[in-house]
């Protein structure tokens, strides 16, 4: 026999050793993750219960912390939400795995349970403090106060210092930590990055900030409608291995096997039995209650299910932001003067819905280093309307990026890379089953299916914005034919009437010739610069025509989604298949092209007169 003593740990136990396997890997990201927690938890909870959300962020430095090259900060989170009651708050704050999301197919920001205990344990292990809570339904008659510490051993939450308070919100949660760490506010991990991309995929928000010293930052809603958080939807059973489609089995206990498989699943029905048996499945194993079915006996359930052809799940659990409300968020990115913003309908990707959503804008504020030598595009993810900071590379989003060719439309690419210029790319995935490739939820597994997809979406947008720029181009090479013209005619004419010693008629009829021969030109570049205005704004009509609701109606039916990829869906997608989208594309350029055409007119008027 061994000489070693078996002995076991507490699941918060595990965590407090492998914080930085939920994202407190470095000081910086212990600020990032702890603000990110609560906010994920603070907006779920009033979409739960339909409240446009309303909250308050506070972070400062309130002293040095322990750990060195740290500070001790203060990160305080306040929404409007439902609020919780106190029995709950130790168990939200305080145990692992305690949750209201597990395995509920929607949607929501929080899947695991893990998220803001994980906070709680960070500052008690580096400040010696839990969370401060305040908290208030609509039935409490005034909010209560505490302190919530876990008590790892046990994987417990400890209620201290509980005492009833009066609170200026009607109901709500506020939480608070004070905590060893590191403040970025802007860049790829920022606590302004984070910010700024939270608002753009939640139009829905009020948010309020104070970083530091600096002054409260009020970003307004621009959507007053809580999103429909569709309803859940079962998993697929061709998503699962062995090992989860036995565990989901045991939250079924003295049921049957074939109501297991019924209500547990999406896409099995009574018809769907008959080829399990088919495929091998003993019939008897479905009458049969799950407590008394052996793992044998569920392992040729499982290779049954495995072996027969099963309907795509349903789309309908996927939401979406929706162009008309994702445009106008996008112009909260700062100074925008081009952005084209393309919504996929719902779709499948290893047979998990999802929905994806691209905003391309490019920047007027940036640095406007065009070329070669400009930096790469600003990338932001958002998974199920998250943003996702760190560990790009590898992610499903970014893979789709460098894949598409972005040369083609204009925008210098190195090879494999991001495309480089002024440019914010936002792709946002929304599904009730993200795989993610780590517990913190950074990085999307980038699946082949999901890559195509993601790429279909971006090459929509990137043919709008090719669209353009080639616009761009000609008007800007209209602009300076006229600018030649102005310059050149007079001086050509002249010297040529003083060379040849012409009469002043001689040289009336030669400005008038010179002037038609370059009107001409100048006529051809407005022709070509109409046709293509044409050709714009018949290509932005038929988007609208082939309207969003149509494609919704579709994709709520949900059975007619799955669609294997187009062979000719290769970079340049054939206006056919763009037209059922609606990309919005913003006009600033269409100034210069009336003063161009304007000034053209006028200057043949002039020399007709
Ligand atoms: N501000 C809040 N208002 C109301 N309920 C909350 C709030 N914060 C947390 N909760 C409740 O506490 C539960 C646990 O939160 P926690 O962040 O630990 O896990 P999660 O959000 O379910 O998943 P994840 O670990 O992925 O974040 C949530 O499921 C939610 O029911
Ligand atoms: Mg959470």
């Amino acid at each position: 026999m061994a000489k070693q003593k078996i002995t076991s740990s507490s699941t918060a136990e595990y965590f407090s050793k492998n914080l930085q396997q939920v994202g407190f890997s470095s000081p910086t990201k212990a600020v990032l993750t702890t603000l990110k927690e609560a906010i994920d938890n603070s907006l779920d909870a009033c979409e739960d219960e339909g409240i446009l959300p309303e909250l308050y962020i506070e972070i400062e430095k309130v002293g040095a912390g322990t750990i060195k090259n740290t500070d001790l900060i203060r990160i305080k989170v306040e929404d409007n939400g439902p609020g919780l009651n106190i029995e709950d708050v130790p168990k939200v704050f305080g145990e692992y795995l305690a949750s209201s999301k597990f395995g509920r197919g929607r949607c929501s920001r929080g899947q695991q349970g893990i998220g803001i205990s994980a906070a709680t344990t960070w500052a008690q292990l580096t400040s010696a403090k839990g969370a401060r809570i305040i908290t208030k339904t609509k039935t409490m008659r005034q909010a209560v106060s505490c302190l919530v510490e876990v008590d790892v051993k046990n994987n417990k939450g400890n209620l201290k210092d509980k005492k009833t308070i009066s609170w200026d919100r009607s109901h709500g949660v506020s939480v608070e930590f004070v905590l060893d760490g590191r403040i970025q506010l802007q860049g790829e991990g920022g606590l302004i990055t984070y910010l700024t991309g939270t608002a753009l995929v939640n139009p829905h928000l009020n948010l309020r900030y104070k970083l530091l010293d600096q002054s409260v930052v009020k970003v307004d809603r621009v959507s007053d409608k809580c999103p429909d958080i569709p309803n859940a939807v079962e998993p697929h059973p061709h998503t699962m291995k062995l090992g989860e489609f036995i565990a989901h089995s045991h939250l079924f206990g003295k049921a049957t096997v074939a109501t297991f498989l019924k209500k547990g699943f999406s896409r099995i029905t009574d018809n769907t039995f008959q080829e399990f048996v088919k495929n091998g499945m003993d019939k008897k194993f479905l009458t049969q209650s799950v407590d008394k079915t052996t793992d044998a006996q569920f392992k040729d359930v499982f290779g049954a299910i495995h072996k027969t052809e099963l309907m795509s799940p349903s789309t309908r659990s996927v939401m979406i932001i929706g162009e008309e409300t994702f445009s106008k968020s996008v112009r909260r990115l700062g100074e925008v003067d081009f952005f084209s913003v393309v919504t996929r309908k719902p779709t499948i990707c290893d047979f998990k819905p999802v929905a994806i959503e691209i905003a391309v804008a490019r920047l007027k504020t940036a640095q406007k280093v065009e070329g070669d030598d400009s930096p790469p595009v600003q990338v932001l993810r958002f998974a199920n309307r998250v943003p996702l900071q760190f560990d790009k590379s590898a992610c499903a989003m970014v893979k789709a990026i460098e894949t598409v060719n972005w040369r083609s439309y204009g925008i210098p690419q190195p090879k494999n890379s991001l495309p480089l210029g002024p440019y914010v790319i936002a792709v946002s995935l929304v599904s009730p089953f993200i795989k993610f490739k780590n517990a913190s939820k950074e990085t999307v597994d980038a699946s082949d299916e999901l890559v195509e997809e993601i790429r279909r979406a971006l090459i929509q947008a990137g043919q709008r914005l090719s669209r353009h720029i080639k616009k761009e181009h000609r008007e800007a090479d209209l602009e300076e034919k006229l600018r030649h013209i102005e310059q050149f005619c007079p001086i050509l004419v002249d010297c040529l009437c003083r060379i040849t010693k012409a009469t002043e008629k001689r040289k009336k009829a030669a400005t008038e010739g010179l002037v038609k021969l370059l009107g001409r030109d100048v006529n051809a570049a407005k022709k070509e610069l109409d046709e293509a205005l044409k050709h714009h704004k018949e290509a932005h009509a038929k988007g609208k025509i082939q309207i969003v609701e149509k494609e919704k109606a579709k994709s709520e039916d949900g059975e007619e989604e799955l669609k294997p990829p187009h062979p000719e869906d290769s970079d340049v997608i054939p206006e056919a298949e763009e037209a059922p989208l609606k990309a919005k594309t913003e006009k600033p350029a269409s100034k210069a092209k009336k003063k161009a055409v304007a000034k053209s007119k006028e200057k043949m008027k002039e020399k007709e007169v």
